[in-house]
């Protein structure tokens, strides 16, 4: 037997300090308003995918509370997506919004008018009609148009930032890791199933759960840690790497079909009747985009044998999780306040051809949905534990990298910013 120098840990490639973290930020009413600006006015968001803009016309709106606006996102008549603050230009009233001004909303429209006094606005923001125009003072209608606020789509995926210039274009924001997933057949998976749900913690919090995997065999317990496990690691992490504010996670998986689990091993039996899952279809779908010979290798930047799931976590609130079985699942945060958030999770799948690869759709969702579940119903009780004061640092383990690496980037952006208004007089 030979005794080795032990590898150095993930924390320490990643190049982050091993002491114990603070979760001030997590609790702070005055730490939850610098985020407001340093991070949330200055990242690019996901705010939705080019499906949900069929057709020129198509809208959606997005209340982006911690940035205190509200977004329309619209296709143009030349086919381009761009956004607006959802602000009318007469007297601040919100353009679009559905049952509650509080919602999100969607729909079609050739051009939006204001409900109180009927402005209208083009679909490319420009004020097109002013009731009773000649009652009013020297007014230019060319300046009059809605607020644009930037917006750029990277592999059909929306993002809007709310920065007067953003510092960097989306493309190099996202960086090379996510340049790895280029080409990824996003755009076939048309079939989509959408929860959400009100959080009572902060954001951070629930971006933390999800992405380790050391609470796995405790807290999902119930899925006898079959799907979850990583046979050949023993719940430890595969592969991990962090590029700029983002991180990425792999999970090895298994070779195959899962056929030789026992019923036990699922969490209920409708997975063995149905072939689905945790995990997904137990099948890939035979479509040739989704073999994995067609497939960019930066879905699995670490090369994992086996592999199953990589777990993208786009700074500051999105995570796409890529699924070897041919399928992805988006996760969005959005705060509310210092604790509480509104989460998002989307299912997408190739659009079924049978009853039933509709019906392992249905299944994987909802089997999905439930361990998701489990994972939300520790939040509140975190939230209460840090708030109480009672306990001020944490030790993180190799295993919660991830974890470590997104709270020291939220402090390095909140740091900047506070630098950035010393410098300028301001008060941060
Ligand atoms: S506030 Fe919109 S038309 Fe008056
Ligand atoms: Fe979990």
């Amino acid at each position: 037997m030979t005794v080795g120098v032990k590898p150095p840990s993930w924390t320490e490639k990643a190049g982050l300090s091993t002491g114990y973290v603070n979760y001030e930020d997590s609790i702070s009413p005055q730490f939850y308003e610098l985020e407001r600006e340093a991070v949330f006015k200055r990242a690019w968001l996901n705010v939705g995918r080019v499906e949900q803009l069929p057709r020129k016309g198509s809208y959606i709106t997005k209340e982006i509370e911690v940035a205190k606006t509200s977004i329309i996102v619209v296709r143009g008549t030349d086919g381009i997506v761009r956004a607006f603050h959802n602000v009318c230009r007469h007297r601040g009233n919100k353009i679009l919004w559905d049952h509650t001004p509080q919602d999100d909303s969607a729909g079609f429209c050739r051009q939006f008018m204001c409900k109180y006094h009927g402005w209208r606005y083009g679909l490319d923001g420009q004020l097109n009609f002013v009731l009773q125009e000649d009652e009013f003072f020297d007014m230019d209608k060319s300046s009059l148009g809605l607020v644009p606020v930037h917006c750029e789509v990277w592999e059909g995926f929306i993002f809007v930032n709310l920065a007067e210039t953003p510092s960097q274009t989306l493309s190099d924001f996202l960086g090379p890791m996510m340049k790895g997933l280029e080409g990824y057949p996003f755009g076939l998976m048309t079939e989509r199933y959408g929860f959400k749900a009100n959080i009572n913690s902060n954001w951070k919090l629930f971006l933390d759960a999800f992405q380790e995997y050391y609470h796995a065999p405790v807290l999902h317990s119930q899925q006898q840690v079959s799907s979850l496990r990583s046979y050949e690691t023993a719940f430890k992490l595969p592969y991990v790497t962090t590029s700029g504010p983002h991180r990425a996670v792999s999970t090895g998986g298994f070779k195959g079909v899962p056929r030789h689990l026992t019923p036990l091993d699922q969490m209920y039996p409708i997975e063995q009747v149905t072939e689905a899952g945790l995990m997904g279809p137990w099948h890939r779908p035979d479509h040739p985009e989704l073999q994995p010979e067609n497939l960019p290798p930066g879905r699995n930047p670490g090369g994992i044998d086996p592999w199953s799931i990589t777990n993208f976590q786009i700074f500051p609130n999105f995570v796409i999780l890529v699924y070897d079985r041919g399928w992805y699942l988006t996760y969005n945060y959005w705060p509310t306040s210092v604790n509480t958030h509104v989460w998002e999770m989307n299912y997408y799948f190739p659009a079924a051809r049978t009853v039933s690869e509709r019906i392992q759709h249905e299944v994987t969702a909802t089997v999905s949905k439930d361990a998701a579940l489990q994972d939300a119903a520790t939040l509140d009780g975190t939230q209460r534990g840090l708030e109480s004061g009672v306990v001020s640092s944490f030790p993180l383990s190799d295993q919660e990298v991830t974890v470590r690496h997104f709270h020291s980037t939220i402090a390095e952006w909140v740091d900047l910013y506070r630098g950035e208004r010393a410098r300028t007089g301001g008060i941060a």
